[in-house]
């Protein structure tokens, strides 16, 4: 089961439950239209379920935005294939912003 809790005006955290357990989360900022991917996280024994992908189309179908943007590490392959296959394009680099590493800036138009 997926719920929803806000944390402000701007902020919420969706967690996907199994009875009183927290198996993954994914925590948004939405401001003006643009809805920010803050955190996705999911436990290490629960992935390759489909629960990322839930959570996602939770936000996704819902939240009232005109976009979606978010960043990624360029080596980390589950989210950059995660996110390509929910529909976000890359839209920009950012170049050493994980120490050495670059983040994607990836968006999605609604
Ligand atoms: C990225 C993460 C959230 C994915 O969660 P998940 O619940 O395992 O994802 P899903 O089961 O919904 O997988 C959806 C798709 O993502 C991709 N994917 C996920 N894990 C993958 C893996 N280990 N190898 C390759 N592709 C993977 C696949 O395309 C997968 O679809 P498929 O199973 O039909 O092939 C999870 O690995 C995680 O918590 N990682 C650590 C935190 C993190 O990197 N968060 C993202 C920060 S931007």
């Amino acid at each position: 089961m997926i719920s929803k809790e806000i944390l402000n005006d701007t902020d919420a955290v969706y967690n996907f439950m199994d009875g009183e357990k927290v198996l993954g989360y994914l925590e948004i900022r939405l401001v003006d239209g643009v809805l920010d991917i803050m955190n996705l996280f999911v436990n290490e024994e629960e992935r390759r379920k489909g629960i990322a992908t839930s959570l996602m189309n939770e936000v996704i179908e819902k939240e009232d935005y005109s976009r979606i943007m978010l960043e990624v590490n360029e080596h980390n392959d589950e989210a950059l294939r995660l996110y390509t296959k929910l529909g976000f394009t890359e839209i920009s680099l950012r170049e050493r912003y994980y120490g050495e590493d670059t983040a994607i800036i990836m968006e999605k138009v609604k």
